[in-house]
């Protein structure tokens, strides 16, 4: 009898139960979606770098990549880009740089702000004198 509480219930348990299993592959279908995206352009990078330098496993560990390309605008700028305005800067910007990398900020490349990253001040700082090597043709 459908008016027996514990039929309704198992029958309330089975609906949340498949609820819940579709609401799993719609996650996993973005998840693959997002990590697919930020594959290609890891791809896409490591095509153009050295890959036995030791800052690109923390470049690939702290996903700059979702955001930078090597020569290509993604949503910030080109790492080329980057080095190319500020190529031959001293220790003084450098440090700057890092600490924008370290805490986020918005301005110098238009209305995009660039979010916090999980980064110490001296993994920063190792990224953007990497980064800054590409004005050299060393990536
Ligand atoms: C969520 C996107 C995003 C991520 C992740 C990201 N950036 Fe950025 N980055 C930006 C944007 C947007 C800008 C431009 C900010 C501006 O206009 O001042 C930027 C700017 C920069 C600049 C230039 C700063 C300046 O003042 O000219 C450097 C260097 C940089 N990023 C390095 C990194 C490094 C290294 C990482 C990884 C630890 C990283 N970014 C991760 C979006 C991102």
């Amino acid at each position: 009898m459908s008016s027996d509480p514990i039929i309704f219930k198992k029958k309330l348990i089975s609906v949340v139960l498949t609820i819940c299993v579709l609401l799993q592959f719609v996650f996993v279908a973005i998840i693959a979606f997002a990590d697919g995206e930020t594959n290609d352009v890891i791809r896409k990078v490591d095509s153009t770098m050295n890959v036995n330098d030791p800052v690109y496993s923390l470049f690939k560990r702290k996903r700059c990549a979702m955001c930078h390309g090597v020569d290509h605008t993604l949503v910030g700028p080109s790492f080329r880009a980057i080095s190319m305005r500020y190529n031959g800067v001293g220790s003084t910007e450098i440090r700057t740089l890092a600490k924008k990398v370290m805490y986020g900020g918005v301005g110098n490349w238009g209305e995009m702000p660039m979010p916090p990253n999980s980064v110490t001040l001296s993994e920063a700082e190792l990224l953007v004198r990497w980064i800054l090597r590409l004005s050299h043709g060393e990536l």
